[in-house]
Parts: structure tokens; C-alpha cells; sequence
């Protein structure tokens, strides 16, 4: 499944689903379209997008349905909804509009889709008592992505949960597992060339993290050049 086509999936029956950062809002249209989303707000920091998002929604007759606002984050969000979407930006830059909003956020479903920064992200949502109630990872045009589902809830979670995604580690599909043995194939292949102890010794963790992820499923894979 692509990635817009998994985030609007997600969002399936709600009532009103707020796409923060919309871009060309093809989630929002995609999510009212087949997943019985009943209306929208495409929202951005930008005037061109929310130009192009302008575009689209009367492209798609979606013109009654949809909200169109020009917000920095949360800030000029005042209209009902009861899911939103950020997707398509650092984990910090989520994490910070998040942090921003709280207030708007009590019995709201976040669907988050941070390029980076996961652990980061992960780890300020489980302080501000946000529970990650599903967990997906997607290959969309060869890039690997993770999406991350929370409500808001208090949760306990490890260290190496925060890092490799609590949902995702019981998972364990293909996607996830494949990428992670890529790192630990590539981490494996240049480790000998690391001379600086410290360093070495923190990739030699991250092997040891990897190959606890692997070793149930890809164990035959697996084969820790150095000790
Ligand atoms: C790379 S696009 C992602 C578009 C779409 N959400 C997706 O996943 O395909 C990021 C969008 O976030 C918007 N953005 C960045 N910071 C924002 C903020 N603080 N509040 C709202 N939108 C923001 C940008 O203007 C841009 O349109």
C-alpha cells in the first residue's frame, strides 16, 4: 500500500479529519473519498500549498466538504475534528506543533508520519502521556517510512521500545525486518574500519539491538563479523 493511500486509510470513519501540513491535500481527499471520512480541514504554514490544496479539492468536487486554513500548526485551528494527520516532516518539527497544541489535543487520534527523529518523537509523546496504539512500516518508491497511531493516554514504555516502536517490534513484518537487517548488513560490512573505541563500541550496541530484532526471524541471516 503507498503511503498517502495507508495514512488516509487510517483515518477510515472519522467524523472530521484535520491534515496538518497538507500539502496537495491528496490524503484528505483520498481518506473522504474511500474511507468514509465524513469532512476536512486542509490546513499549512504556507499560501502555496494551500493554493495547490485549493486546486485539488475543486478538482475532486470536494469543495463543500473540505475547510481550507492558514495555520502555523494548531494556532488558527478552532473547527471540530476528532482525527489529524501530520505526515511529511521531521519528528521534531511534529513534536514541536504537537507540543504547541496540546491544549486542542485531549480525546483527538493522531496519525503521525515523522521522516526522522522517531525516537525523539516517540519519547515526547510517552512523556505527555500519548498511548501508540498501532504502528505500521511502508516502502513508498524505495523509501522506507514509519507511521505512528497514538491517542491520548498514559502508557510504560522501555527505552528500546521508544527507539524501534513499540507495535512495530511485536509486528516484526517483513518491511520492518528487512530494513533493519540492510543496517545491520551495512553496519557489519564497515565496522572494521571504525578505529575510535567509543565509536566502536556504540556500533557494537546498535549491532547487538539489530540482531535482537533479527535473530528470531532472520537468525540463518545473520552473522556478527567481529567480537
Ligand atoms: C513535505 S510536505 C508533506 C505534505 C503531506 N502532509 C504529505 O505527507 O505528503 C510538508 C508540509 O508541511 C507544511 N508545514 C511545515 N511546517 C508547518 C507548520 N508549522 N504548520 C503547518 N504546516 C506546516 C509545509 O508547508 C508543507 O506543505
Amino acid at each position: 500500500m503507498q503511503r498517502i493511500e495507508l495514512l488516509a486509510s487510517l483515518a477510515m470513519g472519522s467524523n472530521s479529519l484535520l491534515d496538518l501540513g497538507c500539502d496537495h491535500a491528496y490524503v484528505l481527499i483520498e481518506a473522504i473519498k474511500k474511507y468514509d471520512v465524513k469532512k476536512g480541514i486542509a490546513s499549512d504554514i504556507s499560501n502555496g500549498p494551500l493554493k495547490m490544496a485549493k486546486d485539488s479539492i475543486i478538482k475532486s468536487n470536494l469543495e463543500d466538504k473540505i475547510e481550507i486554513i492558514l495555520s502555523d500548526g494548531f494556532k488558527n485551528i478552532n473547527s471540530y475534528f476528532d482525527t489529524c494527520i501530520i505526515a511529511g516532516m521531521g519528528g521534531l518539527l511534529i513534536k514541536d506543533i504537537i507540543d504547541a497544541g496540546l491544549s486542542k489535543l485531549d480525546n483527538k487520534k493522531l496519525i503521525l508520519e515523522p521522516n526522522n527523529k522517531q525516537y525523539e518523537l516517540r519519547k515526547y509523546l510517552n512523556q505527555n502521556e500519548f498511548k501508540i496504539i498501532d504502528e505500521y512500516s511502508i516502502l513508498d518508491q524505495n523509501k522506507y517510512y514509519e507511521i505512528i497511531v497514538v491517542i491520548k493516554e498514559k502508557e510504560i514504555l522501555s527505552e528500546f521500545e521508544l527507539k524501534y516502536g513499540p507495535i512495530l517490534l511485536k509486528k516484526r513484518d517483513e518491511i520492518f525486518l528487512n530494513y533493519y537487517l540492510n543496517k545491520y548488513n551495512f553496519l557489519n560490512d564497515i565496522y572494521k574500519d571504525i578505529t575510535d573505541p567509543k565509536l566502536r563500541n556504540e556500533k557494537i550496541e546498535l549491532l547487538n539491538e539489530y540482531k535482537s530484532i533479527l535473530e528470531d526471524n532472520y537468525g540463518e541471516k545473520i552473522h556478527f563479523k567481529h567480537n
